[in-house]
């Protein structure tokens, strides 16, 4: 299987350097946060223009509870806020949103609003927007192969069927494509354990543009490079292939 694709299917974003756009800027990390909160909805907005069917964003690692209390709080006000205020809009452009991660460690206001945000748009056809919140691809892994093992316990599986489908099965993306295209911003180059089982086969796009400064040049300049790749999923490339 060899294709030099046009567009992407799937595009996952790690939305990276709102701390450091604010310090350019001399403002408190918080209004980096929300510089980075309005670059997301002009994103959205973006990606759905040009036909892409999923975006997946990386909104709030397992790992950002370490930050400050002060910054945590912050970024939980936004996500409350963004759920109360941005949903309606969505939903009337037809986007329909999942949230990805361990849920139980947000307070109930928050996850109740993922839920009735998820309820209201899940007959949306347009793009579908997968927010990942306290996420982490170990842990998701870790989950899923948890959940195999106790119905292997339960007698319900038997070990050869943890097959790489029945893994799948039981991810956070369970029916979703594996992304065509992850973005990162803000510089660096890695991939932060997002999406770690999903994106053995993406290809990957860096760049130095602080996620507040992202906009549709940056994401067509992605999609530029992204159609120049030749993806072959580890087999040769056609010519070679006959
Ligand atoms: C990384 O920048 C960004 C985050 C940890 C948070 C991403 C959050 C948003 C874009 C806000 C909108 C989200 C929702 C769901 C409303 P950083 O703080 O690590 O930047 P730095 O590397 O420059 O310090």
């Amino acid at each position: 299987m060899s294709q030099s694709p046009s567009i992407p299917r799937h595009i996952a974003i790690v939305m990276d350097g709102n701390g450091r756009w604010a310090k350019n800027q001399g403002k408190p990390r918080s209004a980096g946060h929300q510089a980075g909160s309005d670059a997301l909805k002009r994103t959205v907005e973006a990606v759905g223009r040009r036909g892409i069917d999923t975006l997946t964003v990386y909104a709030f690692s397992s790992e950002n509870w370490h930050r400050p209390s002060v910054e945590v709080k912050h970024l939980l006000e936004l996500f409350l806020n963004a759920l109360n205020r941005d949903v309606a809009e969505l939903d009337q452009n037809n986007v329909a949103l999942r949230f990805i991660g361990h849920r139980m460690a947000f307070n109930a206001a928050i996850r109740d609003g993922m839920r009735r945000a998820e309820a209201k748009t899940l007959n949306n056809d347009g793009l579908c927007l997968n927010v990942a919140v306290n996420y982490g691809g170990h842990a998701e892994i870790t989950h899923a192969v948890r959940q195999l093992a106790q119905e292997i316990t339960q007698g319900v599986l038997r070990p050869e069927q943890v097959t790489e489908q029945a893994i799948e099965e039981k991810l956070y993306t369970q029916g979703l494509p594996a992304p065509d295209l992850l973005i990162r911003t803000g510089g660096e180059k890695r991939l932060s354990n997002f999406l770690l089982w999903q994106m053995a086969y993406t290809e990957l796009h860096f760049t130095d543009t602080l996620w507040p400064d992202f906009g549709a040049e940056d994401l067509d300049a992605a999609l530029a490079d992204f159609s120049c790749r030749q993806r072959r999923f580890g087999t040769l490339p056609q010519v070679e292939n006959a």
